[in-house]
């Protein structure tokens, strides 16, 4: 039986963690894999360590080979092997923040590898580039080398997400992350009831 692959995007402060978490409590009896990227691996670690907090930088085609580098090895050790098993698998982000970070907000030329798999759901938790902003400042997290790029990347990226939502809306359920947490939970359980 194939298992059911399904991934969180939106900008930082959108509520996408939170989001994870209560999907993973409400499939807990189903032991869901869950994972973040870029992450879940030990190689997969030290590479988000090298992106986000370098302080030379990199240029934007390497930035984005490195998130990809990150995500082949998760994608090959864990999800696919989960997936397999008929797992549900839970990815905080997967290629689409690729697509919208590195291609709309970088200008990199980022498409969809033949071999990445597509997931079957992907919620994206949409929010205003400057509403993203004000809420990452006000949670007082420190700011990684994406978080910290200006408002008109910010705004690149969030174009970008609803450019992805809108040519695939089968696979895109788009909530509006300014919602009561609650209230997205259940619009993601009546989604993810459809797909069990
Ligand atoms: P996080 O804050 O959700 O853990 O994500 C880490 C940062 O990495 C976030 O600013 C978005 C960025 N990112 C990309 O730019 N491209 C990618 O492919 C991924 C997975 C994350």
């Amino acid at each position: 039986m194939p298992g059911l692959f399904i991934t969180f995007e939106g900008p930082d402060g959108s509520g996408k963690s939170t989001q994870v978490e209560l999907l993973a409590q409400a499939l807990a009896g189903r032991n869901p894999l869950v994972v973040r990227e870029p992450g879940g691996t030990e190689l997969g670690e030290r590479i988000r360590e090298l992106l986000l907090h370098r302080p030379e930088g990199m240029s934007a085609e390497a930035e984005m080979y490195l998130f990809m580098a990150a995500r082949a090895e998760l994608l090959e050790t864990r999800i696919k092997p989960a997936l397999a098993e008929g797992r549900v698998v839970i990815d905080d982000r997967y290629h689409d923040s690729t697509l919208a970070y590195q291609g709309g907000g970088r200008g990199v030329a980022a498409a969809w590898p033949a071999h990445f798999p597509k997931p079957d759901l992907t919620i994206l938790l949409a929010l205003p580039a400057q509403e993203g902003i004000g809420r990452h400042g006000r949670s007082g997290k420190s700011l990684d080398r994406l978080d910290a790029e200006s408002l008109e990347f910010h705004e690149a990226v969030a174009k970008t997400y609803d450019r992805l939502a809108e040519r695939e809306p089968e696979r895109f359920l788009r909530l509006d992350a300014t919602a009561d947490p609650a209230e997205i939970h259940r619009e993601v359980m009546r989604r993810v009831g459809q797909l069990l």
